[in-house]
């Protein structure tokens, strides 16, 4: 027997918190465990974009047959001057395949990067957890640096020094916008410096773009990967529509590379689809359709803008509010206001994350980060009150 000898493995906390708040029975619970929009009713709705194109992809697509390992292609390029803008003399370098969402874009770039020859990632902390997971899971080391403190300011000498230092075979994992889980973003100016850093260094930059859009707008929010792919010789870039297309279980994600001479690009992606042929054979197919349904017409994609422009303004509407309720104890919640995207983390101390669940029935990760889009005017005065219980 071999199977019998596995040791049991807890199951991913966060994921853990979908269950342990759905079986909570007090009804003025609060979630703001995982990361998913909510209305200001609570509600995470399929966008009206995304089921018009449903509707028109049940009336047109004619067949489900296979696809290749490099998904729906229609479906990479139409994401592509979103991404990069329209004119970046990068471009011609820049090839992309679907993926399972986000985290199948993370995982084959890791493991791409592995095989060229990588060994060591260099990670700001903290991060979102299931990147430590990937790392060990493809086998790699990770080395890691302090990101920025719960509501604190991002160390920049720390991370040039990181890349400007770095030899062949390591790389640098970034967030490209909306911080996983403190939301504080590099500025325009830090991401120069990033990029200048790039140019000169011997380290891959691997860039995880899960929330465009969710920031402070589409171009803005990319304005990362387009100063480091403008800048350095190669890179990667992990993308997922899992939020900004509201497609979170249809798994819609695409992984870029940026070579260093165009005439590599054929043999770095021959080199993706075979690992996503070993790991998955193709991506699943109908949220990237629908996503290429609304990027190919004009009024649809107006549409899906607004949509989002609409969840980011009630994004940021919860952090003014949050941000006024000012100091509580050693929480300084007007840092909310300055961070960008779903996540921030409060500095709270693990047995407050437990007393807050146990006592008030609001949910949170065990790191002390809250999605804020699960706050709204039915119960942000609540969560104020029960942090004022347990911090102030
Ligand atoms: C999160 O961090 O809450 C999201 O990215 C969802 C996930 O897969 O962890």
């Amino acid at each position: 027997m071999m199977l019998d000898q596995l040791p049991a493995q807890s199951p991913d906390a966060l994921l853990a918190l979908i269950k342990m708040y759905a079986s909570d029975p007090r009804a003025d619970k609060i979630d703001l465990g995982v990361g998913v929009y909510r209305t200001d009713s609570g509600a995470t709705p399929v966008f009206a974009a995304i089921k018009a194109a449903e509707a028109q992809l049940v009336k047109t697509q004619d067949s489900k047959s296979y696809l290749g390992p490099e998904g729906d292609m229609g479906f990479v390029r139409a994401l592509m001057p979103y991404i990069f803008g329209r004119d970046a003399a990068y471009l011609g370098r820049v090839e992309g395949m679907q993926t399972p969402g986000g985290t199948g874009a993370v995982r084959l770039a890791l493991a791409v990067a592995k095989k060229a020859g990588v060994t060591k990632v260099h990670m700001g902390t903290p991060s979102w957890p299931n990147h430590a997971q990937i790392l060990s899971d493809v086998m790699l080391d990770a080395a890691l640096f302090d990101h920025a403190a719960p509501d604190g300011a991002i160390d920049l000498d720390t991370v040039l020094a990181i890349i400007k230092g770095a030899a062949a075979g390591e790389a640098v994992l970034l967030h490209g916008c909306c911080h996983n889980p403190t939301g504080i973003d590099y500025s325009p100016a830090q991401w120069d410096a990033i990029a200048a850093a790039f140019a000169g260094s011997a380290a891959l930059p691997i860039l995880d773009l899960a929330y465009q859009g969710l920031g402070t707008g589409m171009d803005d929010d990319a304005y990362g990967v387009r100063a480091v792919l403008s800048a350095a010789p190669e890179g990667l870039v992990a993308y997922s529509c899992d939020k900004n297309f509201g497609m979170y279980r249809d798994r819609v994600g695409a992984l870029y590379v940026l070579a260093d001479k165009a005439g590599q690009l054929p043999a770095i992606m021959s080199n993706l689809n075979a690992l996503a042929r070993a790991s998955w054979s193709m991506p699943p197919d109908h949220g990237a359709a629908a996503v290429r349904v609304i990027l190919d017409d004009p009024a649809m994609t107006r549409l899906w803008l607004d949509e989002l422009t609409t969840m980011r303004s009630r994004i940021g509407s919860v952090r003014g509010q949050m941000a006024a309720a000012g100091q509580i104890g050693p929480l300084d919640l007007t840092a909310l206001a300055r961070q960008n995207g779903l996540f921030s983390t409060l500095a709270l101390t693990k047995d407050q994350v437990v007393r807050l669940r146990e006592d008030h029935a609001v949910y949170m990760a065990g790191s002390g980060r809250i999605n804020v889009a699960g706050l709204h005017s039915g119960n942000i005065a609540n969560f104020i009150r029960a942090l004022k219980t347990v911090a102030g």
